[in-house]
């Protein structure tokens, strides 16, 4: 699997694996509550303040895909970045998405940030354990911050510092799932 910036051709892909996020029964992750088309993320791809990063499986399709952005769009916060990680449902637990989230935060530094923001909803396990793993612990839980579907639920803020030099966690990290070697789903 291999992780390169995306171009202007990945906007159907990534459009087509956002709105599996969207449309998910089981877990909230996706900003948008309504399906958004390839033109909508053309315009996206084209802003030069977001960074977006495609995941190659072995046939070049498009398994997921990350974004960094600013942590919010006011100068004061320039340093700060946000990131989120979405994989299409066929490449799901196959480690992808700890590959673009390590990727990510690998990235983040070169690009000017200095640390690194995630929300995440307190019942999307995936996306709690991948970004647990890579960021120092939930350093903050909004109680009650969603409402959606009928019940309250928590949102977990995540906080990491980024470092122009290896971080020995990110190593460790990387280092166990090159070794655990999950197969890829598209068989390589
Ligand atoms: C969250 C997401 C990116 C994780 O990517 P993935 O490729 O499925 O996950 P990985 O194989 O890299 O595994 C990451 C961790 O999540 C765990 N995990 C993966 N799928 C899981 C599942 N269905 N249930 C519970 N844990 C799961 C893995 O065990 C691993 O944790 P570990 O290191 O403790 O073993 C992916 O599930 C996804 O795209 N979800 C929908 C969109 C989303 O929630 N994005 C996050 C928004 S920030």
């Amino acid at each position: 699997m291999n992780v390169r910036k995306a171009i202007d051709d990945d906007a159907g892909p990534i459009a087509d694996i956002y709105n599996q996020a969207i449309n998910d029964p089981d877990y909230i992750s996706a900003q948008d509550l309504v399906p958004v088309t390839p033109e909508n993320r053309r315009a996206w791809l084209a802003d030069p303040r977001i960074s977006v990063f495609v995941l190659e499986a072995h046939d070049r399709q498009i398994a997921g895909w990350s974004v960094i952005v600013p942590f919010a769009f006011r100068p004061q916060f320039d340093n700060t970045a946000q990131s989120a990680v979405f994989m299409d449902r066929r490449f799901r637990s196959g480690l992808g998405g700890v590959i673009l989230f390590l990727h990510a935060v690998r990235t983040a530094y070169g690009l000017g940030y200095r640390r690194m923001i995630n929300f995440v909803h307190a019942n999307n396990t995936p996306s709690v354990r991948a970004t647990q793993r890579l960021f120092q612990g939930p350093t903050l839980t909004i109680k009650n911050a969603v409402f959606f579907r009928g019940r309250w639920d928590d949102e977990l803020v995540f906080c990491r510092e980024l470092n122009a030099s290896e971080d020995p966690v990110l190593e460790r990290y990387f280092q166990r799932f090159v070794n655990r070697g999950r197969p890829d789903p598209g068989g390589s």
